[in-house]
C-alpha cells in the first residue's frame, strides 16, 4: 500500500468547479524550470508563461517584441517542472490577429506543453477564441488592461473606470465567456467592475489589480519577489518576499493569503 499522497494535475472541469465551490485559484508567472517547480510545490493551482517575460526576463520595454518561438522555448522549460498546476501560455502580440495563425501559435505552445493557450482582447479576437475553443484548445481571456495595446491605450492605465467603461468592459466578459473561453484574467480593473463581472460570469475570472472579488488572483513572479525592474510599482504588487523568508516561503504566504481573500487588500486595488 502507497503511503504517498497522490499528486494530480489540474483539469478543465476542476477549474469550473473551484468556481462553483468558491475555491479562489492562485495564478503566478514563471519562466524556467527551477522556478516552476517552486511554484508547483508551493501551492500555485496555474503557472502562466506571460509575454510580460519581455520586459522581466528579456528586459524590453513592453511585450511587443516577445515572439511565439520565445513563449514556446519558456513553455518547454517551463512544464518540466509543473507535476500539478496547469500550464497557460501566452499568444504574443499579432500571433491570435487571425483564427489560423492563432490555431498555428496555439498547437505549437500546446506541443510545447502547454495546457491553455492566454490571448487578449474582445472584439476581432471573439472570432479566433471560438475558433480555437471549437477545436479543444482551452482559451484563457485578458480583459481590462492588456498590455499588447499598449500603443493605443497610451499607458498602463487602470481600465473600465466610468460607467460607459465599465458597461463596455461587461459586455466584452460576457462575451468572451460565450465565445468558449475557460478562464478570464482582469488586469486593472475597480474593484466594483471586476466583481459585478466575476458574479455574472460562468467562468473563473483571475484578477491582477482588479480586487478581491474576482474568483482567483495572478502575479508576475517578479514583483512577488520584490525585484526592481527599474520602473514605478503598480498599486497591486505586493512584495512576499519581504515576509516569506524564502522564495518558496513567499510562494506560499501569497498563495495563502489568495486562498484565505487576504490579498489583495484594499490598499493593492482601485
Ligand atoms: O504577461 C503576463 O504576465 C500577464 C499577466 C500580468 C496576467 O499577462
Amino acid at each position: 500500500m502507497s503511503t504517498q499522497t497522490e499528486i494530480r494535475k489540474w483539469t478543465l472541469p476542476e477549474l469550473a468547479q473551484a468556481k462553483r465551490d468558491g475555491r479562489r485559484l492562485v495564478m503566478l508567472t514563471a519562466y524556467d524550470y527551477g522556478f516552476a517547480r517552486v511554484a508547483d510545490a508551493n501551492g500555485v493551482d496555474l503557472v502562466l508563461i506571460g509575454d510580460s517575460l519581455g520586459m522581466v526576463v528579456q528586459g524590453r520595454a513592453s511585450t511587443l517584441p516577445v515572439s511565439v518561438a520565445d513563449i514556446v522555448y519558456h513553455t518547454g522549460v517551463v512544464a518540466r517542472g509543473l507535476a500539478r498546476a496547469m500550464l497557460v501560455s501566452d499568444l504574443p502580440f499579432q500571433s491570435d490577429a487571425t483564427p489560423e495563425r492563432a490555431l498555428e501559435a496555439s498547437v505549437a505552445l500546446l506541443q510545447a506543453g502547454a495546457e491553455m493557450v492566454k490571448l487578449e482582447g474582445a472584439g476581432h479576437k471573439l472570432e479566433v477564441i471560438r475558433f480555437l475553443a471549437e477545436r479543444d484548445i482551452p482559451v484563457c481571456a485578458h480583459l481590462g488592461l492588456t498590455p499588447q495595446s499598449v500603443l493605443k491605450l497610451g499607458g498602463y492605465k487602470v481600465q473600465g473606470r466610468d460607467e460607459a467603461a465599465a458597461a463596455r468592459l461587461r459586455a466584452d466578459a460576457l462575451a468572451v465567456a460565450e465565445a468558449g473561453a475557460s478562464l478570464l484574467v482582469l488586469e486593472c480593473v475597480p474593484s466594483a467592475v471586476a466583481t459585478a463581472i466575476t458574479q455574472a460570469l460562468p467562468i473563473p475570472t483571475i484578477g491582477i489589480g482588479a480586487g478581491p472579488g474576482c474568483d482567483g488572483q495572478v502575479l508576475v513572479l517578479h514583483d512577488l519577489l520584490g525585484i526592481d525592474m527599474g520602473h514605478r510599482r503598480p498599486k497591486f504588487v505586493k512584495d512576499f518576499l519581504a515576509d516569506g523568508g524564502s522564495i518558496a516561503g513567499a510562494v506560499r504566504a501569497y498563495a495563502g493569503a489568495v486562498r484565505d481573500g487576504s490579498f489583495p487588500d484594499a490598499a493593492h486595488s482601485y
